[in-house]
């Protein structure tokens, strides 16, 4: 629409005149606020921009890959890619504690974004890179401003505080947006639909969806029937209704089932869809059951882990969103 289409154009012009000749970089966390960001940035100022994308291998099946194929394809931006997987899963090795595991997820990312920066930064070129791009939209402004209750009973991670020698000016495009303008952005972007409709995903991702101790065989189990479950959301038209809809590993857990010819000893998953305006509170969606059968018998049938589905039917409060 026309007001959209204003807007990006001023948003981009308001880039080109903030950064000028000089080169910026920009954290993709695979989320459509970066993803945006970027894509705005990247109209602007073309090839002055570096993407970094740190592949923490704790994102869902399909999404590093959307990433580094489809929003390259899409925005034709320069793209340097980290896969610090290895790193990520040393680093989280035994931690079972959630705030730990956010903290140590934090933390890594911030190094292997550093050290990305700082090769960025070291290239010669015939300008410095002077600009950090951020997907900061007006609520995270609001938010930071005030930060008491609900919003602080999780520590939350974004790429900020970088050191003190790695010092940037921000570039901030969305800042005056809301959520649904910054998806109307993205469309007018174009960016592939997958991206702007994606759900909100926490940063620490699949690491915090996992109860229990993190590893690379967890982490693939959690990736299928995860995979299934959106797939099967997807395929019932119910996207833009759900929230969002963690599905979260219980790996500490076993429970006796009977699966092909035998016994089996196996995880059960939770399935967690919630409706909600601002995730600050939300209800346990009234999934249907023919969708939730679908998902129940896929799962057990494709992911030889598991032999138990549940569905969580807590709203929040009490209960949170994630599980940790
Ligand atoms: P909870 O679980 O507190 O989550 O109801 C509220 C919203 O925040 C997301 N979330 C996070 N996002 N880093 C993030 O970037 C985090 O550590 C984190 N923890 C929760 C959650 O997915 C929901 O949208």
């Amino acid at each position: 629409n026309w007001t959209m289409v204003n807007i990006a154009e001023e948003s981009i012009e308001a880039v080109r005149s903030q950064v000028g000749g000089k080169r910026a970089i920009c954290g993709l966390s695979g989320g459509v606020d970066s993803a945006v960001a970027a894509a705005l940035v990247q109209r602007a100022i073309g090839d002055q921009l570096t993407c970094v994308f740190v592949d923490h291998g704790l994102l869902r099946k399909g999404e590093a890959e959307q990433v580094e194929k489809d929003f390259v394809a899409a925005t034709g931006v320069n793209l340097h890619v980290v896969d610090a997987q290895e790193r990520f899963l040393a680093a989280l090795d035994g931690v079972t504690d959630p705030e730990e595991k956010r903290k140590i997820i934090g933390r890594e990312f911030i190094r292997v974004f550093e050290e990305a920066a700082r090769e960025i930064v070291g290239e010669a070129a015939a300008e410095p890179v002077e600009f950090l791009v951020q997907g900061t939209l007006y609520p995270d402004v609001v938010e930071s401003g005030g930060g008491t209750g609900a919003a602080n009973i999780k520590s939350h991670h974004n790429v900020g505080g970088l050191p003190d020698d790695l010092q940037f000016k921000l570039v901030e495009p969305l800042r005056t947006l809301f959520k649904d303008e910054v998806r109307a952005l993205g469309e007018q972007l174009g960016l592939p639909a997958e991206i702007v409709w994606r759900q909100p995903f926490p940063g620490p991702g699949l690491g915090i969806r996992i109860i229990g101790a993190v590893s690379r065989e967890r982490l693939d189990i959690l990736r299928d029937a995860d995979a299934i479950a959106r797939e099967e959301l997807t395929r019932a038209g119910l996207d833009r209704e759900i929230w969002q809809f963690p599905v979260v590993l219980l790996a500490d857990v076993r429970s006796v089932g009977v699966q092909g010819d035998g016994r089996t000893y196996g995880h059960p998953v939770v399935l967690r869809p919630v409706t909600s305006e601002d995730a600050m509170t939300a209800d346990w969606a009234r999934l249907p059951y023919d969708v939730l059968q679908k998902i129940s018998t896929r799962i057990t049938n494709e992911v030889r882990e598991v032999n138990r589905v549940t569905v969580d039917i807590t709203s929040k409060p009490p209960g949170t969103i994630e599980w940790e």
